[in-house]
């Protein structure tokens, strides 16, 4: 019977065959034991060459790494290890000989060699956890976005305006039209969109033209952005917060085998619950100071008070109400303070940093118009935009939450290069 490794611990007793490659064989002419994987998980073969056809012994002694493999066995739990099954083989079909010797060995690697040969890379199996965890991370995100009343809006990546700010955009000649950019983010179409369907989200790849070379940045890299219309500033915390406690707790659920071989310790992942910390850019320019950085007032937090900061908490923490000077221009001012805005980004815990950036959004049409102004932006490409303030302005809010340094962090990964399946920095373009 056809079955998958993730699935051995149904067929205890039973002869199945699993198709996928070998990545390691220890053994002699009389006994070998095989490491295979199939994309569900790992597993081990055994096989007895005395009890097997004479084609599986001859196959199994000349099986190389990364060769492909169909491999007939008995299911046998470990006799020690618990939740692991063994196969006792007993045949063993070649679907395709690796001649070559594979790059990727057993010792030790330099980063830039394994990021050339991110190809081949990706089938290790802490590339391979990396990316399951991923994919629970964007599956958490989409459920918990459903259940919750928010709409997919699928936002253009050609756009003839910037989100984030100028300095950071990649251009393009587009016909006729002159310049157009890369998307740094979906937020203005959204925002667009939640005056049809109340709640929405975009998902999808931005790009940021950044020569920042920190282990935080990527200059395509995968965005969420969530945005509800009559939301305030509050409720766009809540959201945050719920949104990011359902993630962990589904990789929690999901994924302990591959937190088990990131060798990611899950205690303080087991802490992330409602509410988070909060506390003001004010508060934390003069808690910094005191923990010797010599950030202004008027400052964004730099990525060492990132991690300084979220090094002395083990729990995620929102900086709200940041000067409006290092902010975007769309944010909406505090009507408490005028000099800040209506804004928190969500650092993670652990000396991550920096995973969320939202805020409620200006929403009267004069105010917008002045903020665009003194940002210097083109008011002709924004002008659909400040439509949005003509025609039934309401209170609104939003945030996007940057995919690879959520998997970043809850993977426990140092650098953010290989939360995604291939990393585009300055100095990467290949694979
Ligand atoms: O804080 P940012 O720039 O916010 C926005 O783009 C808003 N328009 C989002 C919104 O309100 N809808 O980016 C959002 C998140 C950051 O918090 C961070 O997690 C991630 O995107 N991010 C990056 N991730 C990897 N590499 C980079 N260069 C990143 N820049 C931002
Ligand atoms: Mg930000």
């Amino acid at each position: 019977m056809l079955t998958t490794i993730s699935n051995l611990k149904d067929h205890v007793g039973k002869e199945v065959t699993i198709r996928g490659w070998m990545f390691n064989k220890r053994g002699n002419g009389k006994l070998y034991f095989l490491q295979l994987r199939d994309g569900s998980g790992m597993t081990q073969g055994v096989l007895e060459a005395a009890k097997v056809d004479p084609q599986t012994a001859e196959n199994a002694e000349k099986l190389t790494a990364e060769s492909s493999v169909k491999v007939t066995g008995i299911v046998n739990k470990h006799p020690k290890q618990e939740g692991v099954y063994e196969l006792g083989v007993t045949k063993i079909e070649i679907v395709h000989l690796t001649t070559e010797e594979y790059p990727i060995s057993k010792k030790d690697h330099g980063i830039d060699f394994l990021l050339d040969q991110r190809h081949l890379w990706l089938r290790s199996s802490k590339q391979w956890a990396i990316q399951r965890v991923r994919n629970t991370i964007i599956n958490a995100t989409y459920e918990y976005l459903n259940d919750n009343g928010f709409i997919k809006i699928d936002a253009p990546i050609l756009t003839p305006n910037a989100c984030e700010g100028t300095t950071e955009l990649f251009d393009i000649d587009y016909f006729d039209e002159g310049k157009a950019y890369l998307s740094q983010s979906g937020q203005l179409y959204i925002e667009a969109a939640i005056f049809s369907v109340g709640k929405c989200f975009d998902f999808g790849p931005v790009f940021r033209a950044e020569k920042s070379k920190t282990r935080r940045h990527l200059t395509e890299f995968w965005m969420m952005d969530a945005e509800a219309a009559f939301a305030e500033h509050d409720d766009n915390i809540k959201t945050q917060e719920e949104l990011v406690c359902h993630i962990v707790k589904k990789v929690l659920e999901k994924n302990m085998q591959e937190l088990t071989i990131l060798e990611r310790n899950i205690e303080p992942l087991k802490k992330i619950e409602a509410p988070f910390i909060r506390k003001t850019h004010e508060e934390v320019v003069k808690e910094l100071r005191e923990m010797g950085s010599d950030i202004q007032p008027n400052h964004d937090l730099g990525a060492d008070d990132e991690t300084m900061l979220t090094q002395k908490y083990d729990k995620p923490i929102f900086v709200e109400k940041y000067p409006s000077e290092v902010k975007a221009f769309y944010m909406k001012r505090d009507p408490k303070d005028p000099t800040r805005v209506l804004c928190a980004d969500l650092l993670a815990p652990e000396g991550y940093g920096e995973i969320i950036g939202g805020s409620q959004r200006e929403d009267d049409y004069d105010t917008l118009l002045k903020r665009i102004q003194d940002h210097k932006l083109p008011v002709k490409e924004f002008q659909w935009y400040l439509d949005l303030r003509k025609f039934g302005s309401v209170p609104h809010s939003g945030f996007g939450y940057g995919l690879e340094r959520l998997v970043t962090w809850i993977c426990g990964q140092e650098h953010i290069r290989t939360s995604i399946p291939f990393p585009r920095t300055i100095y990467r373009l290949t694979p």
